[in-house]
């Protein structure tokens, strides 16, 4: 029998019961944007590791290789196409020509962004703690009161007098018990944080908070593990966090503190917030007090991503979202513009299902395409550790670390803390280089 394509069919066209006529040759490039501020070392790692994989992925008979590039800052045109499949963005938070850039782009484009940045523009910590607290998590009893000082807006002084309320402090404080945190209610990297021991120096912050609209929150005492778990689509990693250590300790190097009963817990209440408000990469703080875990400050736009803090943690990050991002790229997942809160409603107000949580994380996994993922990663991704194993012990890895070192510490200090991290970099390597892990 001839080996010669059918007449009447076009070289990418396939027999139904029969192998390809003719086995197209033409290759896809899937496109990564980085959109980045004064990140330096994870995205200089992120783009010598994927050069290094030279992915060649098959799809539907073709070869997809993947690259990354630096996402620019300029004027658009508003109906101008976009090239990115995905956009790694860093910037949403607070630089906003990207921000609206990246909404149009998936408003019009088709284009996948991490993280979802009306996710980000609506829902702060407020909007966490509330719907954490609906969907019976223990979150600490949480208060939010009127800011102490205002703009001299028009309209202010008539609202005030007609619907402003006279209020006690000391009672809300009485109410919530001593010590209890006053912070921002839409807050982040430490800012304007008081722990607040006595209703003398709860009048005392206040006082000093200003315009700004603040939380009083009740302080989780005795806890006896500080979790910070790090969620990049399904991957999560747990992190020993002790905030008492200046930055470069804050991450603890411990492995295997966690119970595999407390790890699924764990895993639960991150996948459960991250899919929740269409976070695909969020960092939630966790205390946990015996066999109870309360979740404190989880709206985190801009997750911890450099190295001088994650050290020891740093080489899974880079891995982890190569991974996250290379499968959303390949695979073309649609993005989802709009949170669906119903089915994690439903579970919660069903009285027939008992382990809340669990059901939870069950919307979650599927929001994730955990099974999915994970098939795509060993099929196509396999070679990843080898090759971040390799990398991070090379001079270019040394050279990104030395680099975001400079950026942060004084000259004289250079090179002792670019030893330490490369120093924790190589625990790692020895320690968990070659593992397989995936989740
Ligand atoms: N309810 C609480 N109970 C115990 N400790 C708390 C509580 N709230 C805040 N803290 C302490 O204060 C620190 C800062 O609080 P929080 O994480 O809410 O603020 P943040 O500005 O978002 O900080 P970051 O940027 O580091 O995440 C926490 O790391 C923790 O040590
Ligand atoms: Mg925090």
């Amino acid at each position: 029998m001839s080996d010669a394509p059918f007449v009447g069919l076009s070289p990418d066209q396939t027999l139904v019961h029969g192998a390809p006529i003719v086995a197209p040759q033409e290759d896809i490039t899937r496109h990564i944007g980085l959109s980045l501020g004064a990140d330096i070392c994870w995205p200089t790692c992120y783009e010598h590791i994927l050069e290094r994989l030279d992915l060649k992925i098959p799809l539907d008979g073709k070869k997809v290789a993947v690259e990354a590039e630096r996402v620019t800052i300029e004027p658009f045109d508003l109906r101008q196409g976009c090239k990115y499949d995905i956009v790694l963005d860093r910037l949403t938070h607070w630089y906003h020509t990207s921000r609206e850039w990246i909404k149009k782009a998936t408003v019009m484009d088709g284009l996948y962004v991490l993280n979802n940045p009306w996710a980000l523009q609506s829902m702060e910590k407020q909007t966490s703690y509330c719907a954490m607290m609906r969907l019976g998590l223990d979150v600490p009893d949480t208060w939010m009161v009127p800011p102490k000082a205002y703009e001299p807006l028009p309209d202010l002084e008539t609202t005030l007098e007609r619907y402003a309320q006279m209020f006690d402090l000391g009672d809300i404080g009485k109410q919530l018990g001593y010590p209890l945190y006053m912070k921002p209610y839409d807050g982040g990297g430490w800012v304007g944080i008081n722990r607040v021991e006595s209703e003398e120096q709860l009048r005392q912050a206040y006082e000093e908070s200003g315009k700004r609209v603040m939380h009083l929150q009740k302080s989780v005492e005795g806890f006896d593990l500080f979790v910070r778990c790090v969620g990049i689509g399904p991957q999560i990693r747990y992190v020993d966090y002790d905030p008492s250590q200046p930055l470069h300790d804050r991450y603890r190097m411990t492995t295997g503190f966690l119970s595999d009963a407390h790890r699924a817990k764990l895993r639960a209440i991150t996948l459960t917030i991250n899919s929740f408000f269409g976070w695909d990469f969020n960092s939630a703080e966790v205390l946990r007090r015996g066999d109870a875990f309360h979740p404190i400050d989880f709206a985190n736009a801009c997750p911890d991503s450099q190295v001088t803090s994650l050290h020891y943690h740093f080489p899974w990050l880079v891995k982890a979202l190569l991974r996250w991002s290379i499968f959303v790229a390949v695979t073309k997942r649609p993005f989802r513009h709009n949170p669906n809160w119903a089915p994690y409603y439903s579970v919660a107000d069903d009285e027939g299902v008992e382990d809340k949580l669990t059901g939870y994380a069950a919307i979650a996994e599927a929001h994730f395409e955990t099974e999915r993922f994970e098939a795509f990663c060993r099929e196509h991704l396999d070679h990843l550790d080898e090759v971040a194993y390799e990398f991070f012990g090379s001079d270019t890895a040394r050279d990104a670390v030395r680099q975001k070192v400079g950026a942060l510490y004084p000259e004289h200090e250079v090179d002792t803390f670019t030893e330490l991290f490369m120093n924790r970099i190589e625990q790692w390597r020895q320690a968990e280089g070659h593992q397989k892990d995936i989740l």
